[in-house]
């Protein structure tokens, strides 16, 4: 089995990409970022992966207006770099009907809560961590799941957790799971390019 060729889709910093790429050049490593995605021209993501010669493109509603288009063109990159397994690593839009169904039990996402609380439509970014501050959980960490038509609704793979404790800000919160998340991302895809679960591009 070859190396496993990974779309990392992110919106803004990119942390979570940067962390990917990272275990992506251990000498062990069996999978490699063949393009990163953005719909953030001026994204950390973009930035990163251009400082590391990592294919990037733009695509947004300004670059394709139409939803369409914008859906065609995306599965067309992700095609055209031979992608196997596409990661949404702080993409803040909804997938198109086309790159899901192409991509069909090939797209993973991480979620910044123990799913299934926490998730949905408006759960994002820090507003997942003051709910969780706001429910009085002692324990939160990160899910990767598959994406499926809904929001964080896909099966959960893995999920880590760390403690929520009594002084947490949001900003402190969000910093613990975001370095959890740093661990579990990687871990998964690992997993993923050794197993056999996922069906390679026949593209
Ligand atoms: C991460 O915490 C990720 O879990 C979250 O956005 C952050 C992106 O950070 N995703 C969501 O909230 C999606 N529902 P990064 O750009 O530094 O990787």
């Amino acid at each position: 089995m070859g190396t496993l060729r990974l779309g990392v889709l992110a919106s803004h910093n990119g942390s979570n990409l940067a962390a990917l790429h990272q275990a992506s050049l251990l000498p062990d490593s069996d999978f490699t970022i063949s393009v990163t995605i953005s719909n953030n021209s001026s994204s950390g993501a973009l930035a990163y992966a251009r400082d590391h010669g990592v294919p990037t493109r733009h695509l947004s509603g300004h670059t394709h207006p139409d939803t369409k288009a914008l859906d065609n063109a995306m599965r067309a990159t992700l095609v055209e770099h031979g992608v196997d397994l596409v990661v949404t690593a702080g993409f803040m839009r909804k997938l198109g009907p086309i790159v899901r169904e192409t991509f069909s039990s090939r797209i993973i996402n991480i979620h910044p809560a123990l799913l299934p609380a926490f998730g949905g439509v408006g759960f994002f970014g820090n507003r997942v961590h003051q709910a969780v501050l706001d429910s009085g959980d002692k324990i939160s960490g990160p899910t990767v799941h598959l994406v499926d038509d809904e929001y964080d609704t896909g099966e959960i793979i893995a999920q880590s957790e760390v403690p929520v404790l009594p002084d947490d800000t949001v900003d402190t919160l969000a910093a613990r799971v975001l370095a959890a998340e740093h661990i579990l991302l990687p871990t998964v895809v690992r997993q993923l390019a050794s197993g056999h679960q996922l069906h390679r591009n026949k593209n």
